[in-house]
C-alpha cells in the first residue's frame, strides 16, 4: 500500500480528488500527511476535515533552509511515507528531499509539457501563454520531480480542448476538471503496479 504525503499550498482541490478516490476504494493507498507552507491554505482546513495529520512549514515557522528540510524529513519519516504528492505545492523542493524519498515525487502541471512549463508557469500564467499562441488543446501533465521545474518524467496527460471565447477563467476549470481525473487515476496506476516509479 502507497503511503502519501500531501504538500500543498493553496485550496487542495487535487489533493481532495485524491482522497476521495481512496476512501471509495479506488487507490489502495493511505494517505500519512499534509504538509502547508501556508496555514489559511484550503489544503490545511480540507486535512482537518478528513482527519489526516497537518503541518504548516514554511519560512516562517523554519526560516533557514537546512532546519525546514530537517523538519521535512522528520515528518516523512515520521509517517514513514514512501511517495510525495504536489498538490499546487508554490516552493521549489530541495533535492535532498527528493533523494530521501528516492525521487519518488510527483507533481501535476496544467499544460501539455514540455510545453508551457518552467520557472515562472503556474497558474493563470500558462493557461494565458496558451490563449495567446492559439492553442487547439491543453491538458494537464503528471510527472516526476527533479531539480529543474515542470521537467521530470512525463507520466500521464490528457488532452482538453481549446474552444473558441475561452478566456483564462474558462479555460483553467476545463483544464483543472481533467487534473482531478488524471491525478488520482494516475496515482491507482503507480499504486497497481502499472506505472513503474
Ligand atoms: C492546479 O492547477 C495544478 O495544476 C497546479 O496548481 C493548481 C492546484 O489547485 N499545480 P488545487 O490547490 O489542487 O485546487
Amino acid at each position: 500500500m502507497l503511503r502519501l504525503g500531501f504538500f500543498a499550498s493553496h485550496g487542495g482541490s487535487n489533493m481532495q480528488s485524491i482522497i476521495d478516490a481512496i476512501k471509495s476504494g479506488n487507490i489502495d493507498a493511505k494517505v500519512s500527511f499534509v504538509i502547508s507552507n501556508n496555514s489559511d491554505s484550503g489544503a490545511i482546513e480540507r486535512a482537518k476535515r478528513e482527519r489526516i495529520p497537518y503541518y504548516h512549514v514554511s519560512t516562517k515557522t523554519h526560516y533557514d533552509t537546512d532546519s525546514f528540510i530537517r523538519e521535512i524529513i522528520r515528518i516523512i519519516d515520521y509517517h514513514n511515507a514512501d511517495t510525495i504528492i504536489l498538490a499546487g505545492y508554490m516552493k521549489k523542493l530541495d533535492d535532498k528531499i527528493i533523494s530521501y524519498i528516492n525521487g519518488r515525487v510527483l507533481n501535476i502541471h496544467p499544460a501539455l509539457l514540455p510545453k508551457y512549463g518552467g520557472k515562472g508557469m503556474y497558474g493563470r500564467f500558462v493557461h494565458e501563454a496558451v490563449l495567446a499562441n492559439n492553442e487547439k488543446k491543453t491538458g494537464p501533465t503528471v510527472h516526476l520531480v527533479d531539480n529543474i521545474f515542470d521537467h521530470g518524467r512525463i507520466l500521464a496527460q490528457i488532452e482538453v480542448p481549446v474552444l473558441p471565447g475561452d478566456n483564462i477563467e474558462s479555460l483553467s476549470k476545463r483544464v483543472l476538471e481533467a487534473e482531478h481525473i488524471l491525478y488520482p487515476e494516475t496515482i491507482r496506476k503507480i499504486a497497481s503496479g502499472v506505472i513503474i516509479i
